[in-house]
C-alpha cells in the first residue's frame, strides 16, 4: 500500500523538463526564491550568473545578489539560503549537476556551457514565464521543487536548420527560434542563406548578390497551377545584422553554421553575376520565381567562379566565428556542365567521366584555400550527402556529411569513409511537413504528415557498429520554406516537433519515452504563448 502510494506520488511529481535529463531524483521540499537571495559564483562564470539574475529580476521581480565565491569552506560552513555556481574539474563541456534543496541550490560544472544548461533546467523548474522572459504578476511566490539532477547530452550536435533562401523572415524571427532552441538545449543553428530564389547575406566584394540576388518578382515560389504573382519581394541580412544574431545566439550557447549552397541551388547568385557564374552567360538569368531544383548552376570550370566562392568563404569566415561552414552540395544538376566546353575540358583534365566529380574538384579548391589560412580562420566544411555520389578521395575525410536522403545509409557510408556525419533524415526530421491530418493544418511545405510521435520515435544511430559511432556528431531538424511565406507558420510547424528532436539529441536512448515526453510537453504551450510563438495544437489536451 505504502509502496504504491509512493509510486503514485513519484509519477505525479514527474518534472516537466525537456529534454529529459540523464538522472533525476525528486526530493522533498522546495527552494524559495526571495529578495536578496545570494548567488555565489566563481569569477569564471560571473557573466552567466548576471544574465540569469537579469532574467529572474525581469520575470519575477526578485533581485538576486551576486557575490564572488572563492572559498571552498563557505560551501559547507555558511549554509546560507543561497544559490551556488561552483566550477569543478573534469566534467564534460556541457555537463552539469544541479541540487535543489530547501535551503540551497548547488550547481556544479566545468565549462560555461554546463552552467548555462543547469540554469536553463532551473528556469524550466519554475513557472514558464521565466523561460519566456516575461513577468507574471499573478504569481506571488517563486518556489523551485527540490531535486537532484546529473545531466549531460548524448550528442554534441543538436541542430536546427531554417531555409531563408525562399523567404526572408528577418532577425526578430530568428531570435525567437534561437530562444526556443536554447530552452531545449539545442546548440547549432544552421542558417540556409542562399537559394535559387534568393541570396540573403551581404557580401562586400559582390554587392550585386544583394542588390539583384536578394529580390525576385514574386512573393510566392510558383509551382504547378500557382503562377508568379509579380510582386517584388525579398530581403537580406547586412553584416551588422549577422553580428547581432551571432552574438544573440552565442549568449545562449548556440553556434551559427552559415550555409551558402553552391554550386547548385545558386540561380540567385548566377543572376547577380552571370558574366562569370553562368555556364551560358549569353542567355538571360533571373532570380528564380519557381519551386523545385533549378538547372542554372554555377560554372565550376570558370576560374573566376572559383575565386568568387573563395571570396565568399573569406567573408563568411569574418562574420561567423564558429568552426564550420556548410557549402550545400545537394541536388546539383549537371546538364549545363555537360554542354559546356570548359566543363568538358576540366572533366578530362581531372581524369574523370562523372560530372559529379567537377563539383568535388570545385570543393577541393575551396578546401585548399581554407587550409592556407591562419589557424583562427580555419573552418571545417559540411556538405549534404549527395557529395558522396562523387569520388571524394581528393576531398579527404576531414569533412562532415549532413545526411538527409536515405539518411541512415548515407551517414553510415560517410562514417565508413572516415568522415563525420550528422543525422537530419528527411523523414521524419523535415519538420516543414504537416504534423496532423486535421483540416486546420496550415499550408505546409512538402507532402506527407509527420506527427510529433513519429518525429519522437526516430532512433538516431540505430544499429550502428560500435567502431563507427564516434563519427556520429548528432542530430538536426530541417525546415524548408517554399510554401511557407508567414513566419507564424514556420513556428506552428516547427513546434512542438523541435522539442522532440531536441530530446533525441540530448537524452540517452534508454531514457526516452514518448508517453513521458507527451506528459512533460503539456505545459509548453504556456511557454510558447508567452514567448509569442505559434505551435501545433493537436497534441495538447
Ligand atoms: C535537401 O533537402 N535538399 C538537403
Amino acid at each position: 500500500m505504502l509502496f504504491s502510494l509512493f509510486l503514485l506520488s513519484a509519477t505525479a511529481q514527474e518534472l516537466s523538463l525537456i529534454p529529459q535529463p540523464a538522472k533525476v531524483e525528486v526530493k522533498e521540499g522546495a527552494f524559495l526564491l526571495k529578495k536578496g537571495t545570494v548567488l555565489y559564483v566563481d569569477a569564471a562564470v560571473k557573466n552567466i550568473a548576471e544574465q540569469f539574475a537579469a532574467t529572474i529580476h525581469a520575470t519575477t521581480g526578485v533581485k538576486l545578489k551576486i557575490l564572488n565565491y572563492n572559498s571552498f569552506d563557505k560551501r559547507f560552513n555558511s549554509r546560507k539560503h543561497a544559490i551556488y555556481l561552483i566550477v569543478v574539474p573534469d566534467m564534460s563541456d556541457e555537463e552539469y549537476a544541479l541540487d535543489v534543496r530547501d535551503n540551497f541550490i548547488f550547481i556544479e560544472a566545468t565549462k560555461p556551457a554546463g552552467f548555462f544548461y543547469a540554469l536553463q533546467t532551473l528556469k524550466q523548474l519554475m513557472p514558464r514565464n521565466v523561460m519566456a522572459g516575461v513577468p507574471d504578476n499573478d504569481i506571488k511566490e517563486w518556489s523551485i521543487p527540490a531535486v537532484e539532477i546529473c545531466d549531460s547530452p548524448r550528442f554534441a550536435w543538436r541542430g536546427f536548420m531554417l531555409d531563408e533562401g525562399r523567404h526572408f523572415y528577418g532577425k526578430e524571427e530568428i531570435k525567437k527560434i534561437i530562444d526556443v532552441m536554447a530552452a531545449y538545449k539545442m546548440n547549432r543553428f544552421h542558417w540556409h542563406l542562399t537559394e535559387d530564389q534568393g541570396w540573403r547575406i551581404e557580401i562586400k566584394k559582390y554587392p550585386k548578390l544583394t542588390e539583384i540576388g536578394a529580390w525576385r518578382d514574386s512573393k510566392v515560389c510558383a509551382w504547378g497551377d500557382v503562377k508568379p504573382d509579380g510582386i517584388r519581394y525579398g530581403g537580406f541580412y547586412t553584416r551588422e545584422d549577422i553580428k547581432e544574431v551571432v552574438e544573440y545566439a552565442k549568449e545562449r550557447f548556440i553556434e551559427i553554421v552559415p550555409e551558402v549552397d553552391i554550386p547548385g541551388h545558386s540561380q540567385a547568385a548566377v543572376a547577380s553575376y552571370p558574366e562569370f557564374l553562368a555556364c551560358d552567360p549569353e542567355n538571360k538569368h533571373e532570380v528564380w520565381l519557381w519551386q523545385g531544383v533549378s538547372g542554372d548552376v554555377i560554372n565550376v570550370a570558370n576560374p573566376q567562379a572559383v575565386q568568387f566562392a573563395k571570396d565568399v568563404i573569406d567573408e563568411l569566415t569574418e562574420m561567423f566565428p564558429f568552426g564550420y561552414i556548410h557549402l550545400g552540395g545537394d541536388e546539383c544538376p549537371t546538364h549545363k556542365w555537360e554542354r559546356n566546353t570548359e566543363c568538358q575540358a576540366l572533366l578530362k583534365e581531372i581524369g574523370s567521366t562523372n560530372y559529379r566529380d567537377l563539383q568535388i574538384h570545385f570543393y577541393k579548391q575551396l578546401k585548399e584555400h581554407i587550409a592556407q589560412k591562419p589557424v583562427e580562420q580555419q573552418r571545417k566544411l559540411i556538405f549534404w550527402n549527395e557529395v558522396l555520389h562523387g569520388n571524394t578521395t581528393s576531398l579527404g575525410d576531414d569533412i562532415t556529411i549532413m545526411a538527409w536522403i536515405g539518411a541512415d545509409g548515407a551517414a553510415k557510408d560517410a562514417a565508413q569513409r572516415g568522415m563525420n556525419t550528422i543525422l537530419s533524415p528527411q523523414i521524419p526530421y523535415y519538420i516543414n511537413r504537416k504534423q496532423s491530418d486535421l483540416p486546420t493544418e496550415p499550408h505546409s511545405q512538402g507532402y506527407g504528415t509527420e506527427t510529433v510521435e513519429r518525429v519522437y520515435d526516430y532512433k538516431p544511430m540505430n544499429n550502428v557498429p560500435t567502431e563507427l559511432q564516434d563519427k556520429y556528431m548528432g542530430v538536426q531538424a530541417n525546415f524548408w520554406t517554399e510554401w511557407v511565406v508567414e513566419p507564424e507558420i514556420v513556428q506552428y510547424l516547427m513546434l512542438p516537433r523541435l522539442a522532440a528532436v531536441a530530446e533525441a539529441g540530448w537524452t540517452r536512448a534508454d531514457k526516452r519515452d514518448y508517453k513521458s515526453f507527451l506528459n512533460r510537453l503539456q505545459g509548453e504551450q504556456i511557454y510558447y504563448r508567452m514567448r509569442g510563438v505559434d505551435y501545433g495544437k493537436h497534441v495538447f489536451k
